[in-house]
């Protein structure tokens, strides 16, 4: 594993916490994520720096007042050159103000980083990152960060809490949204190209520096309740939840977050074992640490910590560098430093990539926004486009019975049911950058019925009956922050008079859309759900229209796979669209008619209900294999398989696969080997596949998962079409930690590998390793 020299020197001072530096600043050291020319400047710098200057790059100041939470505006620590970094602030104006108090005012003229969860695009909001994981197509996902972090850098924001990477295999758990999904594999190729996304190959005066989030283990959350421990042994840390961060940390990321719950009982945010072993240490992170908002002072919520200097204390000494608004390193730091419990050689070694940041991003040379292009680019016009492409290219079919899919543009009367039907407000999903705070979005989303609406003759009749909007019992924060209060629940005859007025416009209608889910604020922190229902009055409203016979399209929006079981038997086709961005109307519109043959794929599991989870397709075997009928160890109340299995997705057209192929059948443990497959349109339109590779090994020094992914490819193929796709099969695909050697290992075994559409491809082959 790589070690780099700048953690040799990281070591060295790690080991002399109150004494003098094992080994020096050189200039020559090896770069990480930055330059050498930012390594030589910041240490200049850091030279000319007093203590509390050095304390106040590691200070990241709230830029709005967070009632009972968080400091004043911070003008006056500004000043002092005791603050690094400011987020939460999108005002253009405001930022300006702010850097040009840092850069004229401060004694050491050093700008602030502003940093900003720019999760899914700035004004034009692309798919949320779970939608973006369906696409299967990792430059989809590099295309649309990249587009963002232009949006974003013109906004004056240089720095984004992104991406999140943290494997979820709990639909309860509400994050599940940002991330990826389940699958290590998966996830390690969305996290790369979102880094290449934000940052480029390196990081420039363009581009955003990206944080990879929320390290780590904060998806195992136990029952999926937000911010609960996790308790994750150290094999499934290494095989599974550390590996998409790894991957982020090799394209370049210069920049991590801590997480917010205790892992193994020691909080992430003050996890040395994490931070500084296995990010420093074994991977050779040079970049920086920010702990996730308040973490900091949390290590005493937690019982973790005595009081806040020694919060600050194990917060610096596991390696966090900057404090996330919870000023816990401002009050406490330097007296720490001053009494000599923190050597001032381990502070620099903290500040260092903080300012070797500011300097890569060319912030000592172009501090400000350019208040007056700032509309302009976040208006540009070939954003929506990008973002109706991604949006329907990450839409999943999971159901099409009698091809009642894609429909004609002839329809003449449509009836569009439900709440998420027509609300701008949800269809973007949570994370909007200019909705946050207060600001407003300055975006214009078409909702699905909107783009129905734009496919059709004028005179169509398009009937909207959207019913009451399911609320949340208890609002979540931002909603709390605006005021909201939660919608009262609608009244026994409100319901009724819903169902009527949809059971009419279905008996009415040639064919009903009913577009359902979870609004926005249902998922995303501090959005778990121990039921995965489709909440309020939709099952009824869409058992009443189905009851009328007439052919029925469920659009699901929603940021976690739901209990669709009657759905699943009882409508005819099932499009999930996630929450599909500004245009995601339209995109949705753009698959339902067939002017795109849909080609996402899940990028998890689909539970039948929230008593399935955790479910995973990538689990070991028992002593009692699956699909015994009588003796299973599963559960006897329901197929404890999932819904759709992890990869599923249908095309408005047919794949075959055949010919699967190694060039080795018998391979050494150092070797690398080639897999190849045909892959055949056998339908009449054009449409894309999305080829998988999966492997399992049949015996070794672990169990090995009874599948495991380790390759894909999404292509397209016009009717008849047929590609030979080959894949690597080497080290990348085949090691995994052992938790016996307690290291890396590919291992002399039989193999099962398979080809195929989505997980429970059937298409297989054997072959070996041997020493
Ligand atoms: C979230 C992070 C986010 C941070 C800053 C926290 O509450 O957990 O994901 O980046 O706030 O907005």
């Amino acid at each position: 594993m790589k070690k780099s020299k700048r953690w040799m020197i990281f070591l060295g001072l790690m080991a002399t916490f109150t004494g003098s530096a094992a080994f020096p600043l050189g200039a020559d050291a090896q770069a990480g994520p930055f330059s050498a020319e930012a390594r030589q400047k910041a240490e200049d710098l850091l030279k000319q720096m007093t203590l509390d200057e050095k304390v106040g790059q590691l200070n990241q100041s709230a830029g709005i007042v967070i009632p009972g939470l968080a400091n004043d505006k911070p003008d006056d620590l500004i000043v002092q050159g005791r603050v690094g970094s400011i987020l939460w602030l999108t005002d253009v104006k405001e930022i300006n103000r702010l850097q040009h108090l840092a850069v004229e005012k401060s004694r050491l003229h050093i700008p602030i980083l502003f940093g900003f969860d720019v999760i899914h695009g700035y004004r034009t909001v692309f798919p949320v990152p779970l939608a973006m994981a369906s696409s299967w197509d990792p430059e989809v996902e590099e295309q649309a960060q990249h587009y963002a972090a232009q949006d974003a850098r013109a906004a004056g924001i240089e720095w984004t809490f992104t991406p999140m990477v943290d494997i979820a295999r709990d639909a309860r758990w509400g994050r599940i949204v940002e991330g990826a999904g389940e699958d290590p594999y998966l996830g390690s190729a969305m996290a790369r190209a979102q880094v290449l996304g934000f940052q480029g190959e390196r990081l420039s005066p363009q581009s955003v520096l990206a944080c990879v989030k929320h390290f780590a283990g904060y998806g195992a959350a136990d029952g999926g309740r937000d911010y609960d421990s996790s308790y994750i042994p150290e094999e499934l840390m290494q095989n599974v939840y550390l590996r998409p961060f790894h991957a982020a940390e090799e394209a370049g990321a210069g920049s991590f977050m801590s997480a917010y719950m205790d892992l193994n009982d020691v909080p992430a945010s003050g996890n040395h074992w994490l931070l500084t072993d296995v990010l420093r240490k074994d991977w050779g992170f040079e970049g920086f640490v920010v702990s996730d908002a308040f973490a900091v002072a949390s290590l005493q919520t937690h019982g973790y910590a005595r009081d806040a200097e020694d919060a600050a204390y194990k917060g610096i000494t596991a390696g966090v560098n900057m404090d996330m608004a919870s000023q816990t390193y401002t009050r406490n730091l330097a007296a720490l430093v001053r009494e000599g419990k923190v050597s001032e050689q381990y502070l620099d070694s903290m500040v260092l990539p903080i300012l070797e940041a500011k300097y890569d991003l060319g912030l000592f040379d172009h501090p400000y926004v350019d208040e007056s292009r700032v509309d302009a680019v976040l208006s540009r016009p070939e954003g929506l486009e990008l973002e109706r492409r991604l949006a329907a290219r990450s839409m999943v079919l999971l159901r099409n019975e009698d091809h009642i899919l894609p429909l004609s543009r002839q329809l003449k009367r449509v009836a569009v049911i439900g709440p998420l039907a027509d609300s701008t407000h949800d269809i973007e999903g949570g994370w909007t950058v200019e909705g946050l705070f207060g600001n407003g979005s300055k975006s214009h989303p078409v909702t699905v019925y909107a783009g129905i609406r734009n496919k059709l003759a004028k005179d169509a009749q398009v009937t909207l009956v959207s019913g009451p909007e399911p609320a949340r019992i208890y609002p979540g924060l931002l909603d709390r922050l605006a005021g909201h209060k939660p919608t009262p629940p609608p009244t026994p005859q409100e319901i009724e008079q819903w169902i009527a007025k949809a059971r009419m416009a279905a008996s009415n209608a040639d064919i009903v859309i009913a577009v359902m889910g979870e609004t926005a604020n249902m998922s995303g922190e501090a959005a778990s759900r121990a039921t995965l229902d489709l909440p309020g009055i939709q099952q009824q409203m869409l058992e009443a229209v189905a009851a009328t016979g007439k052919p029925v399209v469920l659009v699901l929006e929603n940021g976690r796979p739901l209990d669709i079981r009657w759905a699943s038997e009882h409508v005819g086709a099932i499009l999930e669209a996630w929450y599909p961005g500004t245009e995601g109307g339209n995109a949705v519109a753009d698959v339902l008619f067939g002017d795109v043959n849909p080609g996402g794929k899940l990028p998890i599991s689909w539970p039948r209900t929230a008593g399935s989870e955790p479910l995973y397709y990538n689990h070991n075997l028992t002593h009692e294999p699956e699909d015994r009928p009588d003796f299973t160890s599963r559960y006897w109340d329901i197929n404890s398989k999932p819904l759709y299995p992890f990869g599923f997705g249908l095309s408005y057209t047919t794949f075959r696969f055949a010919n699967l192929h190694l060039r080795k059948t018998t391979m050494g443990v150092g070797d690398t080997n080639e897999v190849s497959v045909d892959v055949t349109n056998t339908g009449a339109v054009a449409g894309d596949a999305v080829a998988q590779i999966y492997i399992h090994q049949r015996y070794g020094s672990a169990s090995r998962p009874v599948r495991q992914l380790v390759g894909f490819q999404r292509v397209t193929l016009q009717p008849g079409e047929t590609k030979t796709l080959t894949f690597p099969l080497g080290k990348n695909e085949l090691e995994f930690w052992s938790p016996q050697k307690r290291e890396w290992v590919v291992e002399p075994a039989e193999f099962d590998l398979w080809a195929g559409e989505d997980s429970t491809a059937t298409l297989h082959q054997t072959f070996q390793t041997t020493q």
